[in-house]
């Protein structure tokens, strides 16, 4: 066999260094989406038998406060979907009974084709089965909407996470434009990198990081939400506030009772109020993606918004507690157990739990004190989290937050019976209002 001399090997080499950094540049290269751009290297190791590549992906998200998405004088989507010659739609069942008449309508007078389909999504409905039934439409005919067009996703924060990651599959990326319906989807899940279904054991635990490439939030929708969605909805805003935006913090002291009882200024005329609606909206919406938006993969585990997020996810199926509901008895059980361990002030913490009471949401459940319980959540998102620690948020001022990496069994119950104690003085122990699921479809 002819042998090639070491010499002529690398000198055959040098042509390939010459391509070692690929980079995609608009205009030099066909792009698959207008939303995303893409580089990479590659290197020979110095064994000369093997190499490694390293590629970024950029995505580029925007997110637009507005009133009117549908009022046929708004512009935004018709500019989208007329150069593409249809619109491709996934809808909530419940909006579509709502508002199904106005979003035809726009396109209709856009003239612009629109193929809407309606999926009930409910928290019983966040299944893989009902991500495989959007594919179904996704992907009629085997291949139907194309990796460049952005399919129209509206409504609540279920339905974000399952049509989200449906996108995800499609062609395994298909851009989505997201309109949330509910203040959750709006402020937190519809932006949101993630997108999911609830797995057999777990919540959320099946899914894939790919974000709308639009978010319209139109804080209109609100009118016709039930006011307990309100609340819970209230309750990531308090999260984006304590951890990261003191001001927000204070707007929601000052006017969190009536944005809630007023449907964010949708059921009644009351100029101040509208504008502090549209600020508090901004305010969540901005610190949220500062903080997830440009941490899309979930590379860095320092991530603010997780407050309230670590213990909740193991007794929130367990007590069938609504979700903003869960969020706020760990956050108000967090700022006590920052109080016990120094970083917190007794009156920044009673801040925090005045807030979510006067809110009506909950500072306490007495699932909490069963500590096996909380001990083996813990054990969990750590094993969620990786080996780096456990990352817990727990505030040090208002707007501002550090991370626990454990919290030792004994400090847990000391920690809870102080919680209790400061609860006592609360309405039904700090029970908040409507705390339970109701209408989402779980036994
Ligand atoms: N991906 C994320 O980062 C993220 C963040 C927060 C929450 N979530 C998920 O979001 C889900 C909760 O979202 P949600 O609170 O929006 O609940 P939801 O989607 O279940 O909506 C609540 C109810 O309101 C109805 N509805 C929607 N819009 C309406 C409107 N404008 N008027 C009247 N009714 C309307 C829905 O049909 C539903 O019955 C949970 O599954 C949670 O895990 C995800």
């Amino acid at each position: 066999m002819k042998t090639i001399p070491t010499l002529e090997l690398e000198h055959l080499r040098e042509d390939l260094e010459k391509t070692s950094t690929i980079e995609l540049k608009h205009g030099e290269k066909y792009r698959t989406s207008e939303w995303y751009t893409g580089a990479g290297d590659i290197a020979h190791k110095k064994d000369g038998r093997s190499f490694e590549v390293t590629a970024t992906y950029t995505l580029r998200a925007e997110v637009k406060v507005m009133e009117g998405v549908f009022d046929p004088a708004n512009p935004t989507l018709a500019q989208i979907y007329n150069s593409r010659g249809r619109c491709v739609a996934i809808v909530d069942q419940t909006v579509d009974e709502l508002y199904g008449k106005s979003i035809r309508n726009y396109f209709e007078c856009h003239e612009i084709p629109l193929e809407m389909t309606a999926f009930r999504a409910w928290e019983a409905d966040k299944t893989p089965e009902t991500v495989h039934k959007i594919l179904a439409v996704l992907g009629k005919d085997g291949c139907d909407v194309s990796r460049n067009e952005p399919v129209l996703v509206v409504g609540g924060g279920v339905l974000s996470d399952v049509a989200g990651f449906a996108c995800a599959l499609q062609h395994r990326r298909t851009p989505y434009i997201m309109v949330g319906t509910t203040v959750v989807a709006a402020i937190d899940a519809g932006p949101s990198p993630r997108t999911c279904t609830n797995g057999k054991e777990f919540k959320n635990s099946i899914g894939a990081y790919h974000p709308p490439v639009l978010t319209l939030v139109d804080r209109n929708f609100f009118r016709t939400l039930a006011t307990g969605h309100i609340r819970n909805g209230m309750a990531e805003i308090i999260k984006m506030a304590v951890t990261d935006d003191p001001v927000l913090f204070e707007l929601l002291e000052e006017y969190g009772p009536r944005l809630v009882e007023t449907h964010f200024a949708t059921l009644e005329e009351d100029k101040v109020l509208t504008e502090i609606a549209d600020e508090v909206i901004y305010r969540a919406l901005y610190s949220y993606m500062k903080h997830e938006g440009t941490n899309m993969f979930e590379t860095y585990q320092d991530r603010p918004h997780a407050y309230g997020h670590t213990w909740s996810p193991r007794y929130e199926p367990a007590a069938k507690l609504m979700h903003g509901h869960a969020v706020t008895i760990e956050m108000a059980f967090g700022a006590t157990l920052a109080v016990e361990l120094g970083w917190l002030k007794p009156a920044e913490r009673d801040r925090i739990l005045n807030l979510c009471g006067e809110l009506g949401l909950s500072v306490f459940h007495p699932i909490i004190e069963d500590i096996d319980l909380m001990v083996e959540g813990q054990k969990n998102m750590r094993r969620k989290r990786g080996d780096g620690g456990l990352w817990a948020p727990l505030p040090t001022g208002i707007g501002a937050c550090d991370y626990a990496q454990e919290v030792p069994r004994e400090l847990f119950e000391t920690a809870i019976k102080a919680h209790k104690t400061v609860c006592a003085v609360f309405p039904d122990g700090g029970a908040g209002k409507e705390m339970y699921l109701k209408d989402l479809g779980l036994e």
